[in-house]
């Protein structure tokens, strides 16, 4: 077992509402010798008696970061609000400084707070934040009886949040929110969705009992979300051929999807809705289509998608990065398409790409014969009901599905 011997260069301490009234006597000496105090003015204004070099956040993170960086060599302090690691600036500075640099004690975090007030645990809940983010992230987790812990922007947050799940249909959710958690202000409101009216304290929590009405909607995880969860002109890789290409594309956490030619942009959605930390780009050169996409993306919870306007050859050509799979779901007969898509994958990435008509077939057949990989063909029956009595199984048009792992 190694350990470093670097002496940290920045101290972060957490702390609650309460001020340094409920800090360890460790944490306390730490902020006491302090000759550099950073902290946003909430948390400078708890440590009002110390002598030290005062910075807020003010000049924006990248800024102060540098300032940090400059006064290195001093006892640096750090505050933050409770965990800093649980949403908070603890990231950011490990990021910026490595983690043998940064020193964290931390106190219970807002969500501690909230799961030790609501009698929940905390495993059980999913933790969402919208403090710097769009709202739109909750359409992913807005599930029937699922408990959420929400961070709020600010006072407003309640308003939008409890309009944000009446529109989807879950206007019966229960919502508590708890204003200035652990500190002399605390106070909680409760209310349902469709009736909530009031503006809350700037600092605030959201704990929700999701409850879908009749009407509600709301998403499975898994792959092969209905055709109609997407605004779509027709232009959409139907739900069975969906689920199919997203078992192939076979996304794992942190890893970079480029959809070429995404057309609703179903297959780079659903590819973020697997996990957190999963980022795609949609390659769209419609204009109607590109906006549809990033309705859908923020419909179904994903607003970060990132959404290229142009066509795919130079997309293909000018974008940064190499992704761990692309997916190619029309215009395989564009010449040179493949190749450019096949030289941009990174080593061990993957390719799948659609095809529906018989040429496009043959140059994927072609192209397995070049790169190797498989083919497969998938033909979809659905039942079709014609006159009073008789119901026939009509076959969708037959995709041949190309994947291929670039070694
Ligand atoms: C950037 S996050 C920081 C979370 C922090 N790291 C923690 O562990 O509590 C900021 C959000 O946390 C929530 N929050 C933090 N402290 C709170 C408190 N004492 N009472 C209510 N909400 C709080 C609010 O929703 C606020 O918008």
């Amino acid at each position: 077992m190694s350990k470093s011997s670097t002496q940290p260069s920045v101290h972060v301490v957490g702390i609650g509402e309460d001020g340094l009234v409920g800090l360890t006597p460790i944490a306390k000496a730490l902020i006491d010798s302090a000759e550099v105090l950073v902290g946003g003015e909430r948390h400078l204004d708890k440590a009002p008696d110390i002598k030290a070099l005062r910075i807020d956040w003010s000049a924006g993170f990248g800024a102060t970061l540098d300032i940090i960086k400059s006064h290195f060599g001093k006892r640096i302090v750090v505050l933050a609000s409770g965990d800093p690691f649980h949403f908070g600036v603890g990231a950011t500075l490990v990021r910026r400084f490595g983690a043998d640099h940064v020193f964290v004690l931390p106190s219970p975090s807002s969500i501690s707070l909230t799961c030790a007030r609501m009698g929940w645990s905390i495993p059980d809940v999913t933790v969402v934040t919208i403090h710097g983010r769009a709202l739109e992230h909750l359409n992913l987790h807005v599930t029937d009886k699922v408990r959420l812990v929400v961070l709020a922007r600010d006072g407003k947050s309640p308003q939008e949040v409890a309009a944000l799940l009446t529109q989807r249909g879950f206007g019966g959710s229960k919502i508590t929110v708890w204003e200035h958690l652990g500190g002399d202000k605390e106070r909680k409101i409760e209310a349902l969705a469709q009736d909530w009216t009031e503006e809350c304290a700037q600092l605030c929590i959201l704990a929700i009992e999701c409850v879908a009405g009749s009407d509600a909607r709301a998403y499975s995880r898994l792959a092969g979300l209905p055709d109609d969860a997407f605004e779509n002109d027709g232009q959409l890789t139907k739900r069975e051929v969906r689920a199919v290409t997203l078992s192939s594309l076979a996304p794992k956490p942190g890893e970079v999807l480029w959809d070429v030619g995404a057309g609703a942009g179903s297959i780079a959605i659903e590819w973020m809705r697997s996990s957190r930390s999963c980022t795609a780009v949609a390659i769209e050169r419609d204009p109607d289509r590109a906006a549809r996409i990033a309705r859908n993306a923020a419909n179904l919870g994903v607003p970060k998608l990132k959404i290229e306007h142009a066509e795919a050859l130079e997309a293909l050509e000018t974008l940064e990065g190499t992704p761990d799979a692309v997916f190619v779901g029309g215009g395989v007969g564009i010449p040179g398409l493949l190749d450019a898509a096949w030289a941009r994958l990174k080593p061990g990435g993957c390719l799948v790409v659609n095809a529906v008509t018989v040429e496009g077939g043959a140059a994927l057949s072609a192209f397995k014969t070049e790169h190797g990989g498989d083919l497969l063909r998938l033909t979809v029956e659905h039942a079709e009901q014609k006159g009073q009595s008789a119901t026939f199984m009509t076959a969708m048009r037959t995709v041949t599905q190309y994947i291929g792992a670039k070694s």
